[in-house]
C-alpha cells in the first residue's frame, strides 16, 4: 500500500515511524513532514489544507491511504472533499467527515452530543452577543472558578478559568462582543468547573466497531509543577497509574460506548481516531473535551506500545472490520519529554543546529519542529523533539529519556524535568 501522513508534528513522526515498520507499506508520504520523517518517508512540501494539492499527489503516487493527523483539515471537510470526488473517493482517508468533527470543531455542538447520549460532562450553558446580560447572570450562579470556552477552534487558546466574578464577566464580554478569539468566541460556552485529575482515553472506530488505545497522561503546562502558561504538551506517560481497572470499566460503559453509540444513531460518520480528554472527579470520569484526531504528545506514548501491525489496523477501520483485530498492547510503561524552544509557547526563534542526534541512546527521539537545512537538522517551530522511552514505571522509562537528552542540545533548549511528579 501507499500511505500519505498528513501533518508535521511528532505525532505525525511517531505515527510514520510505527507505518514504516509495517510489511504491508509499499511507499510512505508525508506532507509536510519534518527531519524526522524525511528519514523514513518522502516529504512532500504541501499544506495540510490545500485539499487540489494534496488530491494531485494522491493520484500521482497513487496512495491508497490517507491518514490525517491535525484537525484543522478534518474541520475542513477533507474525508468529504474525498468522498466527493469521483478520482478520489476509493482512497481510505482515516478520520471523521466533516459532519462528526465538529466535535472539536464546536465546543456548544459536543457539549449538546453529550446531553443528548447522556455521557457525563460538566453542566454549561452557552452564550452569544444576543444575550451577554444572561451570560452574567448564568455567572453570577455559579461557583469560581469560572470556565470560558470559546466555541470554535482557537490554537488551543480559546479556554479561560477565572477566580474572579469581575474578570469573568468582562472576559465574556470581550470574546462576545470584542471577538477576542475571532469568529471562533461568537459563541461561549460557560462551563461548572470540575476539580480533579485529567487523562487522555483514545479510542479508533470504523463507525460500526471500536478499540480502546491504551490511556496516557499529558503535561500541558510550561512550568514545573503544573505552572504558567499552556502549551501543545511538554510530556506525556502512557499507561496512567491511577487509571485502574475499575477506572477504567466505567470510562468504557459510561463514555466510549455511547460515544461511538451516539455517532451512529446522529448518524455522524466516522472512521477514526476519538480523543476523549477526561477529568477524574472522586472516582468518576467526565469529559472535557472530544477532539478528533491523535494527541501529541500522547501520540508519542501510546503508539509505541501498540504492537500490531498498524497498517493491518487501519486497513480495518477503513473497510470496518475493527472487530477482527486483537490489539496487542506492550506492558512496559513508555513516556515522552518534550524539549522546547526558549520563550515557547510565548515568541520564540527558530533556525538552531540540533546536536547530538547522531549518538547513540536507548531512547526513542521523534521529531516535532524541525527541519533540513544544508544538511543539519534545524529548529522550525516551539515544540522541537519527543524523546520517547520504555521502563517497568514511569521512574524508569523517565531515568533514560532524561539521560539521552544529556547528549542532544540546541541553543534556547527547555524541558521539565518533573514529567510524572503528580503520580
Ligand atoms: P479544553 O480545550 O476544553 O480541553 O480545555 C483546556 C483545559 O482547560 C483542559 O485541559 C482543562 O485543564 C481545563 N478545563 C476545561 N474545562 C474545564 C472544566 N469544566 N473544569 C476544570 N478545568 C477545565
Ligand atoms: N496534548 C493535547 C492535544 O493534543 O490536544
Amino acid at each position: 500500500m501507499n500511505i500519505l501522513i498528513l501533518g508535521s508534528g511528532g505525532r505525525e513522526h511517531t505515527l510514520a515511524w510505527k507505518i514504516a515498520q509495517s510489511n504491508k507499506l509499499t511507499k510512505l508520504f508525508v506532507a509536510p513532514g519534518n527531519a524526522g520523517t524525511n528519514e523514513i518517508a518522502e516529504n512532500v512540501a504541501i499544506g495540510v489544507n490545500d485539499f487540489e494539492a494534496i488530491k494531485k499527489l494522491v493520484l500521482k503516487e497513487n496512495i491508497d491511504l490517507v491518514l490525517v493527523g491535525p484537525e484543522d483539515p478534518l474541520v475542513n471537510g477533507i474525508h468529504d472533499f474525498f468522498l466527493n470526488d469521483t478520482q478520489l473517493k476509493e482512497v481510505a482517508v482515516i478520520g471523521p467527515e466533516k459532519l462528526a468533527a465538529t466535535l472539536e470543531g464546536s465546543k456548544e455542538f459536543a457539549k449538546e452530543f453529550m446531553m443528548r447520549h447522556n455521557i457525563p460532562t460538566a453542566a454549561y450553558q452557552s452564550f452569544t452577543s444576543k444575550n451577554l446580560e444572561e451570560g452574567y447572570s448564568f455567572l453570577e450562579s455559579l461557583k469560581p472558578p469560572y470556565v470560558l470556552k470559546a466555541d470554535g477552534l482557537a490554537a488551543g487558546k480559546g479556554v479561560l478559568i477565572l477566580n474572579d466574578i469581575t474578570e469573568a464577566k468582562n472576559e465574556l464580554k470581550s470574546m462576545l462582543l470584542d471577538a477576542k478569539f475571532g469568529n471562533a468566541s461568537a459563541t461561549v460556552v460557560i462551563e461548572e468547573f470540575l476539580d480533579g485529575i485529567e487523562l487522555s482515553c483514545f479510542v479508533l472506530t470504523d463507525g460500526e466497531n471500536y478499540k480502546v488505545l491504551p490511556m496516557a497522561k499529558d503535561y500541558k503546562r510550561i512550568g514545573e509543577g503544573d505552572t504558567g502558561l499552556n502549551t501543545g504538551g511538554m510530556g506525556a506517560i502512557s499507561p496512567v497509574p491511577f487509571a485502574d481497572e475499575a477506572f477504567f470499566q466505567k470510562i468504557e460503559e459510561r463514555i466510549v460506548k455511547p460515544t461511538v453509540e451516539g455517532l451512529k444513531k446522529d448518524k455522524y460518520p466516522y472512521k477514526g481516531f476519538i480523543f476523549i480528554g477526561l477529568i477524574k472527579v472522586g472516582n468518576d470520569p467526565k469529559v472535557i473535551e472530544y477532539n478528533v484526531r491523535m494527541g501529541d504528545p500522547e501520540t508519542e506514548v501510546v503508539i509505541p506500545r501498540v504492537k500490531n501491525d498498524f497498517v493491518e489496523v487501519l486497513e480495518a477501520v477503513a473497510n470496518q472490520g475493527l472487530d477482527s483485530i486483537d490489539l496487542e498492547i506492550d506492558e512496559r510503561t513508555a513516556v515522552t519529554v518534550m524539549t522546547v524552544s526558549g520563550g515557547y509557547p510565548e515568541a520564540y526563534e527558530k533556525g538552531k543546529e540540533i546536536r547530538g542526534l547522531d549518538k547513540q541512546n536507548e531512547s526513542i527521539v521523534f521529531h516535532a519542529g524541525t527541519k533540513i537545512f544544508e544538511n543539519e537538522v534545524h529548529t522550525n517551530g516551539g515544540r522541537v523533539l519527543a524523546v520517547t522511552s520504555y521502563g517497568e514505571n514511569h521512574q524508569e522509562a523517565l531515568k533514560t529519556s532524561y539521560k539521552t537528552l544529556k547528549d542532544i542540545g540546541f541553543d534556547g533548549m527547555y524541558y521539565r524535568k518533573d514529567i510524572g511528579f503528580d503520580l
